[in-house]
């Protein structure tokens, strides 16, 4: 079935009804009752650590946009501002609170510009590499909002499954109705800049050798100890048993739009390959004896 085209104008209400549908979470509608608190930190701690860092992490993130996208248009400058900063930033705050009252220390963002993107960004005031950069950023933003997606549906079953409901349904459930509308703006744009032709082929092109050479799963920050946490991340949710599946979800969007014309294809190879670097550098973490995290 082709596919609507996404025009611009579509964009923007979207991003108009997300920020009128979902208002960032107030701390206080949260239930803090939990039945068992030492067996919730044993079984989800550290993927609960994982979310609250990442989450908090969003105001390194909207520097990181502003950097690479100097000439941010009003619909991306509507998004990060008015709905998608407010959102993430009180998912990390009641994550994090969750966190202490599991007994575990608060999450560590990380919040500083890394000399890489500084890099890319002063390269970006040049105009065919700022489309290249937008369409990266679009298609990152797809991808790790649709891990977010992922994760809190397996949390939100395993705490229910526990029957931790206050956090099940005050805590994850209003953050994981927030997650699908992020996605699809990211989804949307990223899909509207192939489908209008925005970037050449020699652009593309180079998108496509970047991204293959830059992938990063969400909250790596390409470093190496938080891609074991990653990894461990994985194998708490039971992501573990199923690398392959998990990376053609989470690559549906940039397969289509980048890699479509490859033959026996099913999904970035690229996507498999971080997930097993990370599963593997837990497994080592473990062999080395090192402390749960
Ligand atoms: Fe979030
Ligand atoms: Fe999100």
């Amino acid at each position: 079935m082709p596919r609507q085209p996404v025009t611009q104008r579509k964009i923007a209400e979207h991003v108009q009804r997300l920020g009128e549908l979902y208002p960032p979470i107030p701390l206080d509608s949260v239930d803090r009752t939990i039945l068992d608190p030492r067996r919730v930190a044993a079984r989800f701690g550290h993927v609960i650590d994982y979310l609250a860092r990442v989450e908090l992490e969003v105001d390194r993130n909207v520097l990181e946009l502003l950097v690479l996208l100097p000439d941010v248009d009003d619909t991306n400058k509507t998004f990060y501002s008015d709905v998608w900063q407010p959102q993430e930033i009180q998912h990390g705050l009641i994550l994090d609170r969750l966190q202490t009252d599991l007994g575990r220390p608060p999450a560590q963002p990380q919040l500083d510009v890394s000399f890489r993107i500084k890099v890319l960004g002063a390269l970006a005031h040049l105009k065919p590499v700022q489309d290249i950069a937008k369409l990266l950023y679009f298609l990152t933003g797809a991808s790790t909002e649709r891990q977010a997606v992922l994760a809190y549906n397996q949390l939100s079953s395993g705490l229910a499954e526990m029957g931790e409901q206050a956090i099940a349904e005050t805590i994850i459930r209003p953050i994981k109705q927030q997650e699908p509308g992020h996605f699809a703006f990211y989804q949307m744009s990223a899909t509207a800049m192939v489908q209008d032709k925005v970037l050449r082929p020699w652009q593309l092109f180079l998108a496509r050798v970047l991204r293959e050479r830059s992938y990063n799963l969400v909250g790596t920050n390409a470093r190496p100890a938080y891609k074991a946490d990653m990894g461990q991340v994985a194998t708490d949710l039971g992501i573990a048993a199923d690398l392959a599946g998990y990376a053609r979800e989470i690559g549906r969007v940039e397969h289509r739009l980048l890699w479509a014309d490859r033959q026996g294809m099913d999904f970035p190879p690229y996507i498999l390959a971080a997930l097993r670097e990370s599963v593997e550098l837990y497994r080592e973490r473990l062999d080395r004896g090192l402390p749960a995290r």
